[in-house]
């Protein structure tokens, strides 16, 4: 029993297309109710005193959906960044887009840079979405990084520990996710934040993502709180 509120929060939003094919809908009508999941949750978040939320939004391995999915996902981002701008800036609700940006379209770039732009100033809470992003490639990207600088002179090979791998991810100056969901029954782990999950406690629900509330949020935490962490040390006292 640890009793409290998670810091750090990260979310796999899986079970769009099934909630969609359950109600005889296209598949893009889930990613857009998806979306509404995506405001529980950040309220949710915000309502309980969570930090930081993470959200596995489009992974590398999406780009290898059909054509007309993969632009339905990015009109989803850029509605989202629209429409949601004005409540999470109110909110204070700071947004990074974390990933291999330089993949999206033109409009998807430029939407992100606009979301990012204006909430800046947020310091209720920091919503990492995650974008064109897989956690293997992060982390060959952090170990090119870490070459060059040892290229360069500027970084001893020996000195390499794993703070230092760490800082060179997407998500170096943030706090590992101490609480992990993925929604609609899954049990994998599906190349996300493989580095940082190391000691997050996981938790799934059968919930598909479109359905998911802010109670659901709430029913994560109040489970989460009453694990031990021990980060592999035995209890004492
Ligand atoms: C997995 O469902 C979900 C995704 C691939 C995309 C997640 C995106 C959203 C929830 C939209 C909101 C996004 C933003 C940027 C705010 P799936 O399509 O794999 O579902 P399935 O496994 O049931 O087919």
């Amino acid at each position: 029993m640890n009793g409290s509120v998670p810091r750090h929060v990260a979310v796999i939003m899986d079970g769009n297309g099934r909630w969609a094919r359950h109600r005889g809908l296209p598949r893009h009508a889930g990613h857009l109710e998806g979306m509404k999941a995506v405001r529980e949750t950040v309220e949710g978040a915000c309502a309980t005193g969570v930090e930081i939320l993470t959200l596995f939004a489009f992974s590398t391995e999406n780009w290898k959906r059909p054509n007309d999915e993969i632009e339905a996902l990015m009109g989803v981002l850029q509605t989202f960044a629209r429409s949601e701008r004005d409540n999470l800036v109110r909110e204070g609700v700071a947004v990074r887009v974390l990933g291999e940006l330089d993949r999206l379209d033109g409009s998807s770039r430029a939407a992100v840079r606009r979301i990012m732009d204006a909430t800046r100033g947020g310091s209720r809470l920091l919503l990492n979405l995650l974008v064109s992003y897989g956690a293997r490639e992060e982390i060959a990207r952090a170990a090119r990084e870490l070459a060059v600088q040892a290229k360069d002179g500027v970084l001893d090979p020996e000195q390499i520990d794993t703070d230092t791998v760490a800082s060179a991810l997407y998500t170096g100056d943030l706090p590992d996710p101490d609480l992990l969901i993925r929604t609609s029954g899954e049990f994998r782990i599906s190349n996300f934040m493989l580095w940082q999950l190391a000691y997050s406690e996981l938790y799934i629900t059968s919930v598909y993502w479109p359905d998911f509330t802010r109670e659901d949020l709430f029913a994560a935490i109040l489970d989460y709180q009453r694990r031990d962490r021990r980060f592999g040390r035995i209890v004492t006292g």
